[in-house]
């Protein structure tokens, strides 16, 4: 781990961004790293609206085996420094995750928005019925249906509540971030990303536009990520050891 420095908050606004390397501590596979999900699945039959309208049987499995295990893991140190730093700064953080594992929100986060979906909601693959709470599990069996869709006279899958390539962010999701990092013009601010590869894009790009509006910008990976010369620092390590200490937390407390 490279020398840790501690992050000044105070008056500041926190921005921060993680991705799965937040998570492998807590034992969930990364997508990218040796051993990753998308070493072991083609990420075209796995997470695109094609691969669902191929095999969707296939695209249930994976998402219920992740379900499954997501539910077996516990939130690590680093989510709990990211929940912790919430409560001092309260508005003055917002928490963006590409994760769908809902650890941020099970450490106590509560600012949070799922950029890419969570694996515990369910949606209609036809209508735009709300998504909703789900844990089931689709390993084997009938896969389930939308009955809103049936009720109507049409034949539609429900499907995970996931943002796929090809499709779109929510754009309200967009809309609070950027109201979020141009607040209190002037403010300091700063913004961070922790444990992703920086190559999913438009998300890998919210550094640029946290440093066009003035934010100072830090990344924790435990490898240098494809946006690295982006950020005005960079601590390489693990994130469950370096966030409460980027935080100033005492770390026997956690
Ligand atoms: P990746 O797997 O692309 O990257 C994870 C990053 O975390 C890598 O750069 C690792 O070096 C780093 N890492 C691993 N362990 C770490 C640790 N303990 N502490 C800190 N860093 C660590 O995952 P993401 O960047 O999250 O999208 O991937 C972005 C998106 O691509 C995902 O949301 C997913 C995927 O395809 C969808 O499925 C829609």
């Amino acid at each position: 781990m490279t020398p840790v420095p501690t992050l000044d908050l105070e008056d500041a606004r926190l921005l921060v961004l993680t991705g799965a390397g937040v998570s492998a501590e807590s034992g969930l596979a990364t997508f990218r790293d040796s051993n990753g999900l998308w070493e072991q699945h083609d990420v075209q039959d796995v997470a695109s609206p094609e691969g669902f309208e191929r095999d969707p049987r296939l695209v249930w499995k994976f998402y219920s085996l992740r379900r499954e295990q997501a539910k077996t893991v516990q939130p690590n140190a680093g989510h709990r420094a990211l929940a912790d730093v919430e409560k001092r700064l309260q508005d003055r953080f917002m928490l963006v995750t590409q994760n769908i594992d809902g650890l941020h929100q099970r450490a106590g986060s509560d600012r949070v928005i799922e950029i890419h979906g969570s694996l515990f909601r369910t949606k209609c693959s036809r209508c735009d019925r709300a998504p909703f709470d789900d844990q089931a599990l689709y390993l084997e069996g009938a896969l389930p249906v939308c009955r809103v869709c049936e009720g109507a006279g049409h034949e539609a899958l429900l499907r995970p509540d996931i943002v796929w390539f090809g499709e779109m962010l929510d754009q309200g999701h967009l809309r609070a971030i950027d109201a979020f990092m141009r607040r209190d013009p002037g403010s300091p601010s700063v913004f961070l990303a922790v444990g992703t590869s920086g190559v999913v894009w438009p998300v890998a790009g919210l550094v640029n536009l946290a440093r066009s509006l003035g934010a100072s910008t830090c990344l924790v990976n435990a490898e240098p990520a494809d946006n690295t010369s982006r950020f005005h620092s960079f601590v390489q390590g693990k994130s469950a050891e370096v966030l409460p200490a980027l935080f100033g937390l005492n770390r026997a407390g956690h």
